[in-house]
């Protein structure tokens, strides 16, 4: 008891709940926004704990302002926010959300094929702004989805999924990995290099987490090397993706169209995304479900409450802090 913790958004109150349970101070980010850099690094002084989202980076100015911190709770499965390594080196915990968040995340990008292949949003739009004047038969054309091949970038439990829904669409699936994944494999995805990838698929998912090896992965070189019709989806991250040279590519038609549910600077979009009809753009909402948020949340929450105590967290991502410990 007594512990202080800070919360950097607003998550579900259940998991608020588990926090107070046991800390004599939870709190919380009053505004309905991420705070600007300023209020996070005042915000974060003299807490045993800290439960942050991907809007909060976490570096060494920001371990400094966090000195004495005992552990750092993401909530998010990707933690491309936090300088991991400068943790470890001050001995402290961080954990993650992997596994509740699978399927909602799956879903989505299957949301984002659908959409931007059968032209939903444009559709949508037609029939609001009254241009719907009647059944024809070379309107709103879109493409098919059932029978094609679809290529998942990454072997990880995001892939494995949105590549198991495939076999309901009878579509042939792909998976690209630095190594090959038997459970991916086990759902019928066959492996193929990047480039043999992206040459082959009409759909090209994109589940990868951000690091060093995965910034433009997908760049003007890979963009030419795709089908003319095939369609990009990406509800990893934006930076996996060379904006600037997807919306050339876009605009040129050398690609069909791209359903985005991050973006390269977020929440910025690049020049030129917004104005393309053949891209759905989403706020990145892949885990943005009412039941995938709450466990996200109770996960986080559960996580931080062992780092604080001085327990392993379920979740922790740097096993090895214990080697710095102070
Ligand atoms: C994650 O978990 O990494 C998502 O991007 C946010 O849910």
């Amino acid at each position: 008891m007594g512990y202080n913790v800070y919360v950097a958004q607003r998550i579900p109150d259940e998991s608020i709940r588990l926090l107070e349970a046991e800390c004599e101070t939870v709190e919380v980010n009053p505004h309905d926004r991420p705070l600007t850099r300023a209020e996070f690094l005042k915000a974060i002084r003299g807490r045993d704990g800290l439960l942050c989202l991907l809007t909060e980076t976490v570096d060494e100015e920001a371990l400094d302002a966090a000195v004495g911190v005992r552990g750092i709770a993401n909530y998010a499965v990707g933690f491309n926010n936090i300088d991991v390594a400068a943790c470890t080196r001050r001995g402290i915990p961080v954990s993650n959300t992997p596994g509740v968040l699978t399927d909602t995340t799956a879903d989505l990008a299957w949301a984002l094929m659908f959409a931007v292949a059968r032209r939903v949003v444009e559709g949508d739009r037609m029939v609001r702004e009254g241009r719907f004047t009647g059944w024809g038969p070379l309107m709103i054309l879109g493409t098919d989805i059932t029978g094609k091949t679809l290529g998942i970038v990454g072997g990880g439990r995001i892939g494995r999924a949105t590549a198991a829904r495939a076999a309901a669409f009878s579509m042939k699936t792909l998976y690209y990995s630095r190594q090959r994944h038997p459970e991916i494999e086990a759902v019928g995805a066959q492996y193929r290099l990047l480039d043999d990838l992206l040459r082959e698929s009409d759909y090209v998912s994109i589940h990868v987490p951000l690091n060093k090896e995965t910034i433009h992965l997908i760049s003007a070189r890979e963009l030419a090397l795709m089908k003319p019709g095939a369609f990009l989806i990406n509800t990893a991250r934006g930076p996996v993706v060379d904006e600037k040279a997807l919306v050339a590519a876009l605009r040129e038609g050398r690609i069909a169209g791209a359903g985005l549910d991050v973006f390269e600077r977020e929440p910025e979009l690049e020049p030129g995304l917004a104005d393309l009809e053949n891209v759905v753009l989403l706020p990145h909402v892949g885990s943005a479900t009412v039941e995938t948020r709450i466990k996200m949340g109770n996960m986080a929450a559960t996580n931080l409450l062992a780092m604080i105590r001085g327990e392993e967290a379920p979740n922790c991502i740097n096993p090895e802090w214990k080697n710095f410990r102070k």
